[in-house]
């Protein structure tokens, strides 16, 4: 009798915890918004920027507006923004799926996308020492499709390498990923062997000069028609996946830096040397694709299973900071590591961009310049 009670009450208890969550997420859903209905307040100062009210496709929802020019706290310095580079969650961010839980349940919060950017300091608030009019700078901030940001002093922003354009330097906040993958979960030394699976695209063609750059020696993985590319950029042996599985191999590496993620855990550690790592970076090109998910999969499988074993298959998270933006300027500076960047657009064709981004197949990186 006593437990018959027990369930029932449970069973109710469920249920209307069930209603309560449903009821939550249909208010946040339809209260979700954004500030695409807010008119520009009169006299206030315009400029161009690429705006999305609702979450699509890049040619449905990319349109190029005038909106309200920021004015800089007294933190923040203001950026005339002359590229922007796009990374793997451009895309994604658009098109809305599992993001909408941070970007926005029903519509996106932030309208103006974009992040990663280079430009000249135009204005800077009464607290800002670090920088002055006129530096040419880079860094990420959410937003950067647009003539104008104003980015905290203290936040992702640094003095520009001055032997790269506005749009090389836009694709220098990539690296990070490329940088403290090796670095500081690969921990990646001088002499050791490393594979990089993915080599050609945005993260993997830094990969490939900062491993360099740390003295490894360096096996890049890419199709065909990017094995010139990679070996330009210094690796010392490629692999064409189209012709060759990489882990079939006799090479042992001491670390496997993978951006792809398409091959079994035992596949992997078969051609890892004892007590080495796998980085698990990334789950394939940018977009979703037929085996995003089990890429997926692939990544979240291994890092549980290595958990029983000497070799590490470590998941991997970057965190965008001023100071390894620092590391990437001087590692720029000195000649050792140069974006590999392939494509520019106009403003008024960003859509194409992120159309050619999604498609997963981009070589190197690929910029927009804000005239
Ligand atoms: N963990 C993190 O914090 C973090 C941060 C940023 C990015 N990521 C991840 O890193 C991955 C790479 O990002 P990205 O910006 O470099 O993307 P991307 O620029 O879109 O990468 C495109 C490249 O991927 C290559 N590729 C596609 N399928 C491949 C395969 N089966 N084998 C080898 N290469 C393949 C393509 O070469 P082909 O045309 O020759 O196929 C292309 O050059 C993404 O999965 C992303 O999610 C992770």
């Amino acid at each position: 009798m006593k437990i018959k009670r027990i369930i029932k009450w449970t069973a109710r208890a469920l249920l209307f915890a069930l209603i309560l969550a449903f009821l939550c997420g249909f208010i946040a859903y339809w209260t979700s918004t954004n500030d695409c209905g807010r008119t520009i307040p009169a006299g206030a100062e315009r400029m161009k920027a690429i705006k999305y009210c609702e979450y699509g496709s890049p040619d449905d929802v990319l349109k190029l507006e005038q909106v309200e020019k920021p004015v800089p706290n007294d933190d923040q310095v203001l950026v005339r923004v002359r590229a922007v580079s796009l990374r793997f969650y451009d895309g994604g961010m658009l098109e809305g799926g599992i993001g909408r839980l941070i970007f926005g349940l029903r519509k996106p919060k932030n309208t103006i996308p974009g992040s990663d950017f280079a430009g000249t300091v135009e204005a800077v608030g009464r607290n800002v020492t670090e920088f002055k009019p006129g530096d040419e700078v880079f860094g990420v901030r959410a937003g950067a499709l647009a003539e104008y940001i104003c980015v905290r002093q203290a936040g992702a922003i640094a003095l520009k390498p001055a032997n790269t354009n506005f749009e090389q330097a836009a694709s220098i906040p990539t690296a990070l990923v490329s940088l403290q993958g090796l670095r500081d979960t690969g921990r990646l030394q001088k002499g050791q062997k490393v594979l990089i699976n993915g080599a050609s695209g945005g993260v993997g063609t830094f990969a490939v000069q900062i491993a360099k750059a740390f003295g490894a020696e360096v096996t890049g993985v890419c199709s065909t028609k990017n094995l010139d590319l990679v070996r330009s950029l210094g690796a010392d042996h490629v692999i064409d996946y189209t012709k060759e599985d990489f882990t079939k191999g006799e090479a042992r590496y001491d670390v496997i830096y993978d951006l792809v993620n398409n091959r079994s855990f035992a596949e992997r550690r078969r051609i890892l040397k004892p007590g080495g790592i796998c980085v698990l970076a990334g789950i394939g090109g940018s977009g979703m694709h037929k085996d995003t998910l089990s890429n997926l999969a692939g990544e979240l499988t291994a890092s549980l299973r290595s958990k029983f074993g000497n070799e590490k298959f470590v998941l991997f998270g970057v965190d965008i900071n001023k100071k390894d933006l620092g590391v990437l300027r001087d590692l720029t500076e000195s000649g050792k590591v140069l974006p590999a960047l392939t494509k520019t657009y106009p403003l008024t064709e960003t859509a194409a961009a992120y159309n050619y981004l999604e498609t997963g197949h981009v070589q190197g990186k690929i910029a927009i310049t804000i005239e």
